[in-house]
């Protein structure tokens, strides 16, 4: 039986501390209908009625290689991908349910396709999958809090067996960690209400995961969902803690610490738009200035971040997500260095933008101009060894005029005659300190 070993936990999660930005991908039946992955459960849509949009799944213009190469591209580090839904379809080629992507008229097993791409392109492989099971006839139906049927009388439970639940959900995981090569993550989805921690089996399913896959990385939401940290912040983290904590559609404003008040390891879980998986309806993307800011605010307070696309029907990303995918390449080639391995700077936050820091190096992230030189504070202007513009390496000097003599604490560095920066987005200072 898996135990918590702290030495050994610090090890496994390097890489990812250091990754500090990943793709999520929503992508399976419920891009036929375009209402977003949720839509059995808020139109309260039964089983048979959902089932008729495999006849329809052929996943024509589909490339994964395509969807991993722009995450890729992106600057993203890894990349997780729905294996399994609340609603039951699965997206590879599993013995234990026919509901699955062979027997729709696409017939392709799109986890194998997915880790390979993943592989292929030297990033992490993650595995989204849902311990919630809608379609299963052993899953709670009436009175369960989400389940599409729970307002259905004739939905009872009696005849269901909740452990043959769980052989079931069980031995799905078990292919999943048996047959597409090395996993590095696996995001579970979602512990709520009673359904939570041994309601699961959840020691045995994470002991099962980690024999078969020694060094992955585990998501917080046996015991928790969008919200809740879990045992990992607590002194004696269960053995089926997470290893990460998963704020969702939130930056933590404070980050996110242990009982201790030690960091812990945290990503925060973002869409472009409103929704994960593909809602035709939903044209209310955020920024690309705003998803850099969010990265780098996340990143400044010791966290990832999980940016995720949700492909339509056919398979296509929309061309919004696209857009915002080429934007980060953009800032993520100039500025990439400012946010692998970095972390919590230690410093209040600057009124023009935020701060991360890895080791003696700082990273000053200008979102906003200064009228005049812009101060930098936090640092003990001594300490100071160099100043350089990150994205072009120019030597960026300290000003001392008349106007800025009042605040010697103070390190005014000239930015330049323009007022606009060079890139209005986020212009970073690379400042080096002595030891
Ligand atoms: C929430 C949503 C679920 C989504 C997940 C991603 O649990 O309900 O649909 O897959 O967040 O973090």
């Amino acid at each position: 039986m898996y135990t918590f070993n702290r030495e050994e936990y610090e090890k496994r999660i390097q890489w990812y501390k250091d990754a500090r930005f990943g793709m999520f991908i929503h992508w399976g039946l419920y891009a036929i209908p375009a209402r977003g992955e949720w839509m059995r459960h808020f139109e309260e849509m039964p089983s048979d009625e959902y089932d008729k949009y495999m006849d329809e799944f052929t996943a024509k213009d589909c490339d994964i290689r395509q969807w991993v190469h722009l995450a890729k591209e992106a600057g993203m580090k890894y990349v997780v991908f729905t294996a399994k839904h609340h609603d039951g379809f699965c997206l590879f080629d599993t013995k234990y349910t026919d509901f699955n992507s062979m027997n729709a008229p696409c017939r392709r097993d799109f986890v194998k396709e997915f880790t390979d791409a993943v592989r292929a392109e030297g990033l992490k492989v993650g595995i989204y999958y849902s311990i919630i099971d809608w379609r299963h006839p052993d899953y709670p139906h009436y009175g369960d809090e989400i389940h599409p049927m729970r307002n259905n009388k004739s939905e009872t439970n009696e005849n269901r067996d909740f452990d043959r639940y769980l052989d079931f959900m069980h031995s799905q995981v078990r292919e999943l960690m048996t047959n597409y090569g090395k996993i590095d993550l696996l995001f579970f989805d979602y512990s709520y209400d009673g359904m939570r921690g041994e309601k699961w089996k959840a020691s045995q399913l994470v002991t099962m995961v980690r024999e078969l896959q020694p060094g992955i990385l585990i998501n917080n939401r046996l015991e928790a969902g969008g919200r809740g940290f879990g045992s990992l912040v607590t002194k004696n983290p269960l053995p089926y803690h997470g290893d990460y904590v998963t704020p969702e559609q939130i930056v933590p404003p404070d980050g996110i610490k242990d009982e201790l008040g030690n960091p812990v390891l945290w990503e925060s879980c973002i869409t472009m738009n409103r929704h994960w998986g593909y809602f035709a309806g939903d044209r209310y993307f955020k920024t690309p200035s705003m998803l850099i800011h969010k990265l780098v605010e996340c990143v400044s307070k010791g966290g990832n971040m999980i940016l995720n696309i949700g492909p339509d029907a056919y398979g296509n990303i929309p061309q919004e997500e696209v857009d915002i995918l080429k934007y980060f390449a953009h800032w993520m080639k100039k500025n990439g260095e400012s946010i692998y391995g970095c972390g919590n700077a230690g410093m209040d936050k600057p009124d023009f933008g935020r701060v991360t820091r890895k080791g003696n190096i700082y990273y000053f992230h200008v979102f906003e101009n200064a009228v005049g030189a812009l101060p930098i504070q936090g640092i003990d202007r001594k300490r100071i060894r160099r100043i350089r513009a990150l994205e072009s390496g120019h030597e960026v000097h300290v000003v001392t005029h008349f106007n800025y003599s009042d605040y010697p604490d103070v390190v005014f560095a000239d930015l330049g005659e323009d007022p606009v920066l060079p890139d209005p987005v986020d212009y970073v200072l690379k400042v080096e300190v002595s030891d």
